[in-house]
């Protein structure tokens, strides 16, 4: 995705935004997600962690909850950005790649971006091959 899109920029200072309000105490690492449906809504999530560590909860799958909540059905959501504040770009963790399996569309895309120029992308299946699936032979 081009940097310059304007679907980009509204993403990436979606992300932004809600990275400001990331509750990250512990790790002191902040990170903004923000997804798009299939009709052009957006939807933002950051990190919520917990003295409990287990509990924390990540920024893509706050996002994809909050985008849940309002509507969207399983498996419509097609772009999900991540930002974090520095220099260097991070990919989604395991956790938040089966999730993303999940909730969003087949040929969808995931994109990470920081404070500088760099950016990685990938499509949902390309990060996660072979994802679990509830089996449907019960
Ligand atoms: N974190 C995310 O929000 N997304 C990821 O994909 C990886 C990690 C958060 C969890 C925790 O609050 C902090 O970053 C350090 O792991």
């Amino acid at each position: 995705m081009n940097h310059q899109d304007d679907s980009f920029k509204r993403l990436k200072s979606m992300a932004m935004q809600a990275c400001e309000n990331a509750y990250s105490p512990y790790s002191k690492f902040s990170v903004g997600a923000a997804v798009t449906d299939d009709g052009g809504n957006a939807f933002a999530g950051c990190n919520v962690e917990n003295a409990s560590f287990g509990m924390t909860q990540c920024a893509e799958r706050n996002a994809i909850a909050a985008a849940i909540a309002a509507g969207c059905r399983a498996g419509s959501l097609v772009t999900l950005l991540i930002y974090t504040p520095g220099d260097t770009v991070h990919p989604p963790c395991g956790a938040c790649r089966q999730v993303m399996h999940e909730m969003m569309a087949n040929g969808s895309r995931v994109i990470s971006c920081c404070d500088g120029d760099g950016s990685r992308e990938w499509a949902r299946h390309e990060h996660l091959p072979d994802a679990f699936e509830f089996p449907d032979n019960r």
